[in-house]
């Protein structure tokens, strides 16, 4: 089952790809501000309605949360978590770094058993089911293998509240910045995921995550033989808002880090 719900999941996001590249630097495309800081466009509402519908027609009976609004309850198994658009800011600013995020819950197992992350620029499809691995483009894909964090890349980001110094992500950023060797703010967390999934990212820490933003990339790391928890380790969970991923090998002192 999760297996089909993947192939369905991929072929929906490369659809919803098509919509995400008719809109890119494209002046049809309209930008609105849910907030000063939090820009929305249409095509992330085009993108939403397609993903949606489509869900809804195929599953009648699964739960569909989606980031801009939609949401349908049912009493089945799975529930969808789906990010039309991450990485909007980017997206209405011309950078090619954004991507569609689908994952899928499972009620009777209480974690994600399938995910798909897709940047349509760069035709990268990041997937992952419980227990099978993941792939990019079909190809099985591995965390890094670095053990010492002095020598680690590491992405973060801030949250679109960033007025609070206390909740903004300053203070962690200042304990990781002199402790690594680089970090990088890609502006999209589902693809920040999928980086450390496939090695190019030694670990990721973000606060302020919504499910949408976190279900696929954290299967996808997990699959890829990485550790996905909170940040003071304990197990991953969805709907709390804090994420630390990694190869594993870099995790306990990730979270020493956070906790200083
Ligand atoms: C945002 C991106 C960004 C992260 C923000 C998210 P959006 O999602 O994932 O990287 O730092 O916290 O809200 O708004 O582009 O879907
Ligand atoms: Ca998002
Ligand atoms: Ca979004």
């Amino acid at each position: 089952m999760d297996e089909s719900l993947l192939d369905f999941a991929r072929e929906i996001s490369t659809e919803a790809g098509k919509i995400l590249s008719a809109g890119f630097r494209s002046k049809e495309t309209v930008i609105s501000y849910k907030s000063r800081t939090d820009l929305l466009t249409n095509v992330d509402k085009s993108s939403e309605e397609f993903l949606v519908g489509r869900i809804s027609a195929a599953f009648p009976d699964h739960t569909i949360i989606a980031e801009e609004g939609s949401r349908k309850d049912a009493p089945g198994d799975y529930i969808w978590y789906i990010d039309p658009l991450d990485g909007t800011n980017n997206f209405a600013h011309g950078i090619p770094v954004f991507s569609i995020s689908i994952g899928v819950y499972s009620r009777k197992t209480r974690n994600i058993v399938a995910g798909v992350v897709y940047n349509p620029y760069l035709n990268e499809m990041f997937t992952a089911v419980r227990g099978k691995g993941s792939c990019l483009n079909g190809e099985r894909i591995r965390v890094s293998t670095l053990g010492y964090i002095g020598i680690c890349l590491i992405a973060t980001g801030f949250p679109y509240l960033s007025e609070n110094m206390e909740t903004n992500n300053s203070r962690e950023f200042s304990r990781f910045l002199p402790r690594i060797q680089g970090i990088r703010r890609l502006g999209s967390a589902a693809i920040d995921l999928c980086y450390v999934a496939c090695g190019r990212f030694d670990g990721y820490w973000e606060g302020g995550l919504k499910p949408w933003d976190m279900a696929a990339g954290s299967l996808v790391v997990e699959e890829a033989g990485g550790a996905v928890t909170r940040y003071h380790g304990e197990p991953f969970d969805p709907l709390h808002p804090e994420i630390v991923a990694s190869n594993g090998l870099i995790h306990k002192q990730m979270i020493g880090i956070l906790s200083l």
